[in-house]
């Protein structure tokens, strides 16, 4: 639960999420046109809202998995530590994966993850991040494809939390205490 107050400013429209979501699902159908199945894997529990808006706008054959990992639990801060809390359930030795991120803060969570799916020997491995805090970047990775490069606010909506509160908002905000 919040122990301040706080209000959320509008910083990235519905519209406008939407719109980048179509563009960039043109340069992931390019990436991919020679696939038999795409493995689209959402990294939960922040990405839910965006790998759904993703995956309908891919002309692909498509299948969707979930892992999720946690580092910041209910708090603000990162623990460093990436927890998987739940592993996907199929295999993708051989497979083409998109792996589907909401938001890239230091990084350690997508450089973690990366890992792990690299050690299983995909085919192509690309990932995408709706949102990238490059000021905040710890370790070294970046997301192949990005929708939107923000600046060091605390942003929430859209599947993202604070203190797991607004994930429902349809467009990302800006938190400002009161
Ligand atoms: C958030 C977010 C990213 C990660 C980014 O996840 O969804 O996965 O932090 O931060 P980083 O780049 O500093 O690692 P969180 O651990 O809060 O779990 P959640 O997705 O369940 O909200």
């Amino acid at each position: 639960m919040p122990t301040r107050p706080y209000v959320i400013d509008e910083m990235i429209s519905a519209k406008t999420i939407a719109a980048q979501i179509e563009d960039l699902a043109r340069e992931i159908h390019d990436a991919y046109a020679d696939t038999d199945k795409l493995i689209v894997v959402g990294l939960l529990r922040g990405s839910f809202v965006f790998i759904a808006d993703v995956v309908r706008e891919l002309d692909l054959p498509v299948e969707v998995d979930f892992l999720e990992a946690s580092s910041y639990g209910d708090g603000t801060e990162s623990s460093r530590e990436v927890k998987i809390m739940k592993d996907l359930r199929g295999q993708i030795h051989g497979k083409d994966v998109l792996l589907v991120e909401d938001i890239v803060d230091t990084g350690i969570t997508l450089k973690h993850v990366v890992g792990l799916l690299n050690a299983r020997k995909p085919r192509k491995l690309k990932t995408i991040a709706l949102l990238n805090k490059q000021a905040r970047r710890e370790v070294d990775i970046t997301a192949d494809w990005v929708g939107f490069e923000i600046p060091d606010e605390f942003v929430v909506g859209y599947g993202i939390d604070f203190a797991q509160r607004n994930r429902n908002l349809p467009y990302i905000g800006k938190v400002r205490f009161t």
